[in-house]
């Protein structure tokens, strides 16, 4: 069932249950990170492959300071500015985490929502809640309660409403590397302007192959049912005219007899806002009877990174 009732979900979870959150960038499948029966609810649930990690939510500082043997000092400052908010650090885990959150790896992603249901949620709670993005595997991931109702709703007893998301893309994944320089694994809410503007440089976006089994990094990603292909739109639209043709357009809207549907990210130029529509719109074109699905880059600074990004992996 969907609902507001943080107590209930609360009383679930402690029971190794698993139920959708909202959070800022989008709603999570969230089980007890610390019971690795309710860790592993979430990748059948989600038909997740087991070497794909997991996110701990947490809603306190001291949480994170439990799930790391060693925080390094320039992701604590990090972390410390932009928590809560869609941002997610790597460090060092501690043994209280156990290797199915991470896939074996040493390393554990940790991040505080900006949501408040779900801080308040957290608060009742004495474990953090892992959680990927409430969508099977590959697919797009929901930035409302009725998307996870859609495709999760039988399989998970609640899912706790918190209206749409704010951000409507994924948190930035961070980690340092052995010279203390931050590396930028998933481009997302907080961007590397932003982040630059506390290191004083801007951190360096590490490209698919320098990290095979990480954030998000698999080519087909949020992918939807029906073809997407990312380009010039008018150009695209007159090399497919044969088909139903849906489009995703940054700003612009464009006509012609084959566009049976169209979605533009925002009326003006407003990245915040394009973000926020992106997922609800590749849904729309997804069910709206086109064949294709024709769309273009957003200007490519800013959070437009991560929604080019997005686009990019939902052509692959
Ligand atoms: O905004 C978000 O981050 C959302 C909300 C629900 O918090 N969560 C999210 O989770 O996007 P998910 O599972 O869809 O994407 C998390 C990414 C995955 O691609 C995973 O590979 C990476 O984070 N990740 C998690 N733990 C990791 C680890 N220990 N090492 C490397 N990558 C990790
Ligand atoms: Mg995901």
């Amino acid at each position: 069932m969907i609902g507001t009732d943080v107590h209930i979900v609360a009383e679930l979870l402690k029971s190794g249950k698993n139920i959708a959150i909202p959070t800022e960038t989008v709603y999570g499948l969230a089980g007890n990170a610390f019971d690795t029966d309710a860790v592993i609810g979430i990748y059948e649930i989600k038909k997740r492959p087991l070497f794909n990690p997991l996110i701990a939510h947490i809603g306190h500082w001291d949480m994170a300071e439990r799930l790391s043997s060693g925080i390094p000092e320039v992701l604590r400052q990090l972390a410390l500015k932009f928590w809560p908010g869609p941002l997610t650090i790597l460090v060092p885990k501690s043994d209280l985490v156990h290797d199915i959150v991470t896939a074996g790896s040493p390393d554990v992603a940790i991040r505080m929502p900006n949501h408040p249901l779900t801080l308040q949620l957290l608060q009742l709670l004495d474990f953090p809640l892992a959680a990927p993005s409430a969508n099977t595997f590959g697919g797009i991931s929901p930035t409302t309660a009725l998307h996870v109702e859609q495709q999760l709703g039988a399989a998970i007893p609640y899912i706790l409403d918190g209206g749409a998301c704010s951000v409507g893309v994924e948190s930035t994944i961070i980690r340092a590397n052995a010279e203390n320089k931050i590396e930028i694994l998933r481009p997302g809410g907080i961007s590397a302007e932003l982040l630059k503007s506390e290191l004083g440089y801007l951190p360096e976006l590490l490209t698919h192959s320098a990290v095979p089994l990480a954030p998000g990094m698999l080519k087909s990603h949020y992918a939807p049912a029906i073809p997407l292909m990312l380009g010039d739109i008018l150009q695209l639209v007159n090399e497919h005219q044969d088909k139903k043709i849906g489009v995703l357009s940054y700003n612009k809207k464009i006509k012609h007899p084959s566009i049976i549907y169209s979605e533009q990210l925002t009326s003006h130029n407003d990245l915040h806002e394009a973000a926020r529509n992106l997922f609800a719109a590749m849904r729309k074109l997804e069910g709206s009877g086109a064949e294709i699905i024709l769309a273009e880059n957003v200007p490519n600074h800013d959070i437009g990174i991560a929604i080019n990004d997005r686009l990019s992996r939902a052509s692959a």
